[in-house]
């Protein structure tokens, strides 16, 4: 059952193509896997949400961590604008959209957390370590950087998820990363990196990457 918070987070989009869709990423990522991601997110300071699309997990973060302030970046024009309305309705001031691609992304100050849903199968694979070079130098030493993402084992799993990708995003070419490939180029980038398992009802090979900046 989706809380009030999801619900009035969907309502503050008009389109009713993007509700649907909104619908669908909660339904993926529902109340129980936000909490599981979000247990690891502080309860206060910068958050930066990389590839953040409509807005809608920074609303929900932002709304559900006052004293935290997200900041979301995504390649999409319409989607910041979309995301800059929802939180406007909201009365959500504890968050901020700017367009810009990730594989530009500098960082111009520090931050308390950062993280990524399903967002590195959609960037170039060699454009991933320096995005991740970057996010390190962001973190103070002990931040947390988390990675949400899919795995490619099981293969049926892996299908099932690129059939997906195929219908939302046709044109966006995909890249999986296996959970060894990715864990190493976090590692090298400089973190130290644990994996928590999403453990789901719906064929998807989730990986929650809990990636600390070491010193
Ligand atoms: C599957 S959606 C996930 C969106 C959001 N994180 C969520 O979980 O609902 C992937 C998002 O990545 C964005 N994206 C893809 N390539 C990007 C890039 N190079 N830089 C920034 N955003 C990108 C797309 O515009 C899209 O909004």
């Amino acid at each position: 059952m989706p809380s009030d918070t999801i619900r009035s987070i969907v309502r503050a989009y008009d389109d009713p193509v993007v509700r649907a869709y909104c619908w669908a990423r909660f339904l993926v990522l529902r109340q129980r896997f936000l909490e599981e991601i979000g247990q690891y997110l502080p309860p206060a300071g910068p958050v930066l949400d990389i590839g953040c699309g409509f807005g809608l997990f920074s609303l929900y973060y932002a709304a559900t961590g006052p004293a935290r302030f997200l900041r979301g970046l995504d390649v999409s024009a319409r989607r910041i604008a979309l995301a800059r309305r929802a939180a406007q309705r909201l009365g959500l001031d504890n968050v901020a959209y700017e367009q810009g691609d990730a594989r530009d992304f500098k960082g111009d100050a520090e931050v308390s957390a950062a993280y990524m849903l399903d967002i590195v199968h959609h960037v170039p694979p060699a454009t991933v370590p320096p995005l991740l070079g970057q996010l390190r130098r962001c973190l103070a030493p002990g931040g947390l950087l988390l990675v949400k993402d899919v795995d490619t084992r099981p293969a049926p799993k892996r299908w099932f998820t690129w059939t997906l990708d195929r219908l939302m995003a046709p044109r966006t070419p995909v890249h999986y990363w296996s959970t060894e490939e990715l864990t190493a180029a976090l590692e090298r980038a400089g973190f130290g990196v644990r994996r928590h398992l999403m453990v789901d009802v719906l064929p998807y090979p989730h990986v929650l990457y809990i990636c600390e900046a070491r010193r």
